[in-house]
């Protein structure tokens, strides 16, 4: 949720900070801070606001040293001041940065205080600062005593620490938060995401969980969760250094909107031909083909959060529909705590655009000890931890997405659902005609992308009657029931329009009372068999006076009228139209906030990775 970079060399590090800062602040973004060490001194510089208010405030007094650490912040503990803001300092001597929660903060800073330490800030991580300090009272090194003081941390941390005694020297520890080393020449660099890092480096450590390290300009020492000192791959990044730019677009949002066609190809390249799926697409588990497992597959059980649980809700009308296998979608934080049933043969599957959501990761821990046959990971980051804790991934291609309203990580996870969907459908009775219509489907999928984005105009021109509505209904049945509902999430998301999703034959059970003319009525109608249903749901809105914007199949015959206005979606293939439905409501959502005049691309409250429980 929030940025963590770090910098120990022989320059001066604080413009690398405040870059790798600025790339990372769609993670958190309600204060930032830097702490540096320059000739012993350190100074430390916080502000409210975004990294350019930290950045204003940097001068030739405060903004000098060789070895710093800076922080970009979303609030847990303790508001949005300049107190809470990240790093906390200890003595004037120890400065931190954390990511995470340490759910022991109170009884820690008891001891703390107890033992004569002052506490500035109202936050968790202070407690890490005066904890290190107290510890080294019996030691002069850091990395032992960082060992010694994440003992006593419960909770989860990805934390740096530093000591102006010993200027040439970062140590940081992993658990719960994930946190990478960059390798430069003479220098070495630290950042909670390796995207903070790209523009001085390609070459990366991943730290794993428990890992504790020491890093200076020339070397890096790794301590596991054993105690045992360990060499960690050095893994050569091919993420593209531009994907922080806009490229000429106003925002992050549109441009990853409009980057869809293309990242779907991506998606699908040497996966999937009109004839069928390739093979081996699936990563191999450690011990067994993705396939053999499939062909087991008698039971799937997906998790997930936002955007990527909306995913998953797709795939479940998909997997039962096409694939023959029973399927059962979860929120992840409600799956890791409560008691569940797990039939024989089932294949657990997350998804994750980052694959470092704190409570994904969690269910998939509970799962992994729960008795599932395996696990498979649909993810948009190599190396996250999701990848790497689950047994089989399948990374969606997307492209680094920067905007927090999830948009293309979205269409290339369903795109990546669609070929589980045939993968599994392949043992279980799916028929030559549906495998064959559904891989045309995707093949030409990208092309009904780019069509469906040249309603835009329209759709900019429809987003003028929300600007001053408060509340919105999106409808929509069977598998476009969760694309009304992403709808929903995204137009809340970025314009704070209050929005909430129904499977259009529950209206009469209770939401058609919220209908009048102030409450815009968002319909997705493809044409598909439920179609005359949702035309009688419809009515059932007009008679009571509703206004309604329908996104409709070109051949659906819904006209434009006094109470309805109808927007053409090109006419597509019925199992990829929750994929190309998505298009117009992003867009919607996307021109509704720009009329408000939100902060489209870092929506208030809210930050892209969700690493904290
Ligand atoms: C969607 O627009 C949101 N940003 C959010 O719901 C997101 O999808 C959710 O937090 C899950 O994130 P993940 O896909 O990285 O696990």
């Amino acid at each position: 949720m929030c940025g963590i970079v770090g910098a120990v060399a022989e320059r001066n590090v604080v413009q690398i900070l405040l870059e790798g800062l600025k790339r990372l602040e769609y993670r958190g973004y309600d204060s930032a801070g830097v702490a540096l060490i320059n000739n012993d001194a350190l100074s430390v510089v916080r502000r409210i606001g975004k990294v350019q208010a930290l950045a204003d405030a940097i001068d030739d007094n405060n903004g000098k040293g060789t070895t710093g650490i800076a922080h970009t912040r979303w609030a847990t503990h303790g508001g949005v001041t300049e107190a809470n803001a990240h790093p906390h300092a200890s003595e004037g001597r120890f400065a931190v940065v954390h990511n995470g929660i340490i759910e022991n903060h109170k009884p820690l800073r008891e001891m703390l205080k107890a033992k004569g330490y002052t506490f500035n800030s109202d936050t968790d991580t202070e407690t890490i600062a005066h904890s290190i300090a107290l510890i080294m009272q019996t030691t002069d090194d850091l990395l032992s005593a960082v060992q010694q003081a994440v003992k006593t941390f419960e909770g989860a941390y990805g934390t740096v620490v530093m000591d102006k005694t010993t200027p040439n020297k970062l140590v940081v520890a992993r658990s719960g938060s994930p946190l990478v080393i960059g390798l430069g020449i003479g220098e070495n660099f630290l950042a909670s995401d390796q995207m903070a890092l790209l523009p001085v480096t390609r070459r990366f450590i991943f730290l794993e969980e428990g890992d504790v390290a020491e890093i200076t300009r020339t070397s890096v020492t790794i301590i596991d969760s054993t105690g045992e000192k360990v060499e960690r791959e050095i893994v050569e990044s091919n993420v593209e250094h531009d994907a922080g730019d806009k490229a000429g677009y106003r925002h992050y949002m549109l441009k990853e909107i409009y980057e869809q066609p293309h990242v779907l190809r991506n998606a699908l390249k040497g996966r999937i031909t009109a004839d069928g799926l390739e093979d081996g697409i699936f990563g191999q588990s450690s011990n067994e083909n993705a396939d053999d497992i499939f062909a087991k597959t008698k039971y799937v059980k997906i998790i997930a959060c936002g955007t990527s649980y909306h995913a998953g809700v797709t795939a479940k009308y998909w997997l039962e529909q096409y694939a023959n296998v029973q399927c059962d979608v979860e929120i992840a934080s409600e799956f890791r705590y409560r008691k569940s049933f797990v039939p024989a043969n089932s294949l657990l599957v997350t998804i994750s655009q980052s694959g470092e959501t704190a409570d994904t990761l969690a269910a998939l821990k509970l799962a992994k000890e729960s008795g599932y046959m395996s696990s498979l990971s649909i993810c948009n980051v190599d190396g996250s931890s999701l990848v790497r804790e689950s047994a089989i991934s399948f990374l969606t291609r997307a492209g680094a997405e920067i905007g927090v309203a999830s948009t293309k990580a979205f269409t290339t996870q369903l795109a990546a659902l669609l070929m589980l969907t045939l993968a599994i459908g392949k043992h279980n009775n799916m028929s030559e005609e549906t495998n064959l219509s559904i891989c045309n489907a995707l093949v030409t999928l990208p092309a009904k992308l780019e069509e469906t984005l040249s309603l835009a105009s329209e759709i900019e021109d429809l987003a003028e009657e929300f600007s001053d509505k408060h509340h919105s209904l999106f409808l929509g049945r069977g598998d476009q029931y969760p694309i009304a509902m992403e709808g929903a999430l995204k137009l809340k998301e970025i314009s704070y329009i209050h929005a909430e999703a129904y499977a259009s034959g529950e209206l009469k059970h209770g939401p058609l009372a919220l209908i009048d003319a102030d409450m815009p009525v968002i319909v997705v109608a493809p044409n598909n068999e439920l179609l005359e249903k949702l035309k009688s749901n419809v009515e059932e809105v007009r008679a009571r006076g509703g206004i309604m914007y329908v996104f409709a199949d070109q051949e659906a015959e819904f006209e434009s009228d006094e109470t309805m206005r109808v927007v053409q979606v090109p006419h597509t293939y019925e199992s990829v139209a929750p994929i190309v439905y998505t298009i117009p409501l992003q867009l919607l959502s996307y021109y509704v906030a720009l009329i408000k005049g939100t902060d489209v691309d870092q929506p208030r409250n809210l930050a892209k990775s969700v690493t904290v429980e």
